[in-house]
């Protein structure tokens, strides 16, 4: 059974003897919808101070886990197996009200859209000063205070006169100022924030994603962020796990990963981004199979040319290898040098 009211903070030790304190560890995480599982024996790891990046192509499940981390789907919805450990704590079965004290106090949440996550008939002092008061407990006077310093720090002009605007009267790059402002007011442990600067101009893309790493690193948390920008994550992440139709392929440091891939998913979207491989860009074949035609071995069996049978009914491990983990039967055929190693 498990134990939802074990709160441990645990000193792990990963890689050797050097300890490292673990924020998350999510084991054999399995999500069905229906028949389908849409995540599928996800197995990841997060490090207390470190920013994960999530990738994979659309479908792959990133906003699912995402979701799933933060207790927002939850059965009868979907039915969840397997484990994720939040500093001891076992969330797969921890009920709502446990989740909502989790929410805006020890994780703050960044969504793609700010319009659909701001309520357009509060203010944005209503809203902000609501997570303060309820989980910090702050007064209402000490709480508006908090927000002015709050929306100043993510470079609102003018944060004064802000909090008694409704969310339509600000631009979209200003909302999703805010929406971040709200997700760190209570100084939260993890952050989660799924594709965040999407919705947002170009222009704008940038100078929001660094304002979210760099808050993230003043506050010492760690991360969770869903990003659809290879060349991005490799740049601003410390770990990556690339997703394929709901399995995790490959997890390790962003750069290793990404700049030397070994499963021939990752390598294949890296051939897909310019910034990588200008020389020679080319598109992956095929396309995800539905959740319904999954092969019971690896996901990507159908489009990956190195497959065997075997691939499709055995699903590979990840395994440790060359300072990641990877989940291929075929590493010792793709990089044959590396086997000998
Ligand atoms: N509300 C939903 N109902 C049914 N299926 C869904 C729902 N949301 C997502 N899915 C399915 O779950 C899979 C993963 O989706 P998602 O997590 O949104 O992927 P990603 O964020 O990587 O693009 C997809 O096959 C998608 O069609
Ligand atoms: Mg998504």
């Amino acid at each position: 059974m498990i134990d939802t009211n074990s709160a441990v903070h645990e000193q792990v030790a990963i890689a050797g003897n050097s300890p490292i304190a673990e924020l998350l560890r999510i084991d054999g995480l399995t999500l069905r919808r229906g028949k389908a599982s849409v995540l599928d024996e996800v197995s990841l790891t997060l490090a207390e101070g470190r920013t994960l990046g999530l990738v994979g192509e659309s479908g792959a499940g990133k906003s699912t886990l995402a979701m799933a981390l933060i207790g927002l789907l939850m059965a009868p919805e979907v039915e969840l197996s397997g484990s994720m450990l939040y500093q001891g704590l076992e969330l797969v079965g921890l009920s709502d009200k446990r989740f909502a004290q989790l929410r805006g106090k020890k994780i703050g949440l960044i969504f793609q859209d700010a319009t659909t996550s701001l309520d357009p008939c509060f203010t944005i002092g209503q809203q902000i000063t609501e997570p303060l008061r309820r989980h910090l407990g702050l007064s209402r006077a000490e709480a508006l205070e908090r927000a002015v310093e709050l929306l100043d720090s993510v470079g609102i002009p003018d944060a004064r006169a802000r909090l008694s605007a409704y969310p339509h009267q600000l631009s979209g790059g200003m909302q999703q100022r805010v929406m971040i402002s709200i997700a760190l007011a209570c100084d939260p442990e993890l952050l989660i924030a799924d594709e965040p600067t999407s919705a947002l101009d170009v222009t704008v893309q940038a100078q929001i994603m660094d304002l979210i790493l760099r808050r993230v690193r003043a506050t010492g948390a760690s991360a969770v962020i869903v990003l659809h920008d290879l060349a991005l994550t490799a740049q601003v992440c410390d770990d990556v796990a690339v997703m394929y139709a709901g399995q995790i392929v490959e997890t390790g440091p962003a750069h290793l990963v990404l700049e030397q891939a070994l499963h021939p998913y990752t390598i294949g979207l890296r051939s897909c981004v310019v910034e990588f491989d200008s020389a020679e860009l080319v598109p992956l074949p095929g396309t995800v199979p539905s959740l319904s035609e999954m092969p019971t071995g690896c996901r990507f069996f159908s489009r990956c040319s190195y497959a065997l049978p075997k691939c499709q009914e055995q699903r590979p491990k990840l395994e440790w290898r060359e300072g990641r983990r990877v989940a291929c039967w075929q590493l010792d055929v793709i990089h044959p040098k590396d086997a000998s190693r």
